[in-house]
C-alpha cells in the first residue's frame, strides 16, 4: 500500500472532504448508485453530458450504419479481450489465462491450494453461472470479480479495476464461451 507523502495536509483536508462528501453524493443523484461510485460529481455531470452527445450522434446515423457501429465496437472489445486473455503480462509469473484455460477449455490439470488440489475448470458456459458465491471471497461475486481472482491467485498480478475497459473487454471475451448456454446463476463449476 502506498500512502500519499504529504500526510499532514491530507490530515487537514480529510475532515472537510468527509463533511462535504454526503452533500456531494446527494447532489450526484441516482447515477452514483449505478456503478459510478468513486466519481466526483463533476465527472458524473460530464458523463451525463457525453452520454447525451453519443446518443444523439448515434440516432443521427442511418439504421445500417447503427448496426455496423455496434458490431464494430463489440468486435474491438472482443479482440482486446482475447489479447488480454492470452497476455502473459497481465500477471507476473509468465502465465496467461490461456495457460490454464486454453481456448476457454481446461488443461485438465489442477492447482495446489493449501492442503487440497483445485481442478482447473473449463470456461465453457461459465458466464451463465455468474454472479455466484465464491468461498475465497465469502461473497456473491461477478464474472469480472472472478477474473480478478484468477489474476491475483494464479497470475500473481494486480486486480483490474472492474469498471476499466480492460476488465470489461476480458469479461466480454470470457462471456463469449457461453453462447447459447441457459442462464443459471450460482451454478458450480464442473
Ligand atoms: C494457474 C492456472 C490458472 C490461470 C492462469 C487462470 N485460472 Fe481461472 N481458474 C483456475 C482455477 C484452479 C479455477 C477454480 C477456482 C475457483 O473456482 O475458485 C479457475 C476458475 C476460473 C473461473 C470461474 C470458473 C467457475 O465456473 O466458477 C473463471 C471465470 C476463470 N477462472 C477465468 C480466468 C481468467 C479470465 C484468467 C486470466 C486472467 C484465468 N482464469 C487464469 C486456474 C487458473
Amino acid at each position: 500500500m502506498k500512502y500519499p507523502r504529504n500526510t499532514r495536509s491530507a490530515r487537514l483536508i480529510f475532515p472537510f472532504a468527509a463533511m462535504l462528501a454526503p452533500a456531494l453524493l446527494w447532489h450526484a443523484g441516482p447515477l452514483a448508485a449505478q456503478g459510478m461510485s468513486g466519481k466526483t460529481p463533476a465527472a458524473v455531470k460530464a458523463m451525463q453530458g457525453s452520454a447525451m452527445k453519443t446518443m444523439e450522434k448515434f440516432m443521427a446515423m442511418p439504421a445500417d450504419k447503427q448496426k455496423a457501429y455496434v458490431a464494430q465496437k463489440q468486435k474491438e472489445s472482443m479482440d482486446r479481450g482475447e489479447a488480454a486473455f492470452k497476455d502473459t503480462r497481465l500477471g507476473t509469473n509468465g502465465f496467461s489465462c490461456a495457460t490454464c484455460h486454453p481456448g476457454g477449455k481446461t488443461t485438465g490439470g489442477s492447482i495446489p491450494m493449501g492442503m487440497m488440489q483445485m481442478p482447473i475448470p473449463s470456461l465453457q458456459g461459465v458466464a451463465a453461472t455468474f454472479p455466484k458465491f465464491k468461498i475465497g471471497n465469502d461473497a456473491v461475486i461477478t464474472l469480472a470479480d472472478m477474473n480478478n481472482n484468477c489474476i491475483v491467485m494464479f497470475l500473481n498480478g494486480k486486480p483490474l479495476k472492474t469498471d476499466s475497459q480492460k476488465a470489461r473487454d476480458l469479461a466480454f471475451f470470457v462471456t463469449g464461451f457461453s453462447q447459447g448456454v441457459p442462464y443459471s446463476p450460482g451454478k458450480e463449476a464442473e
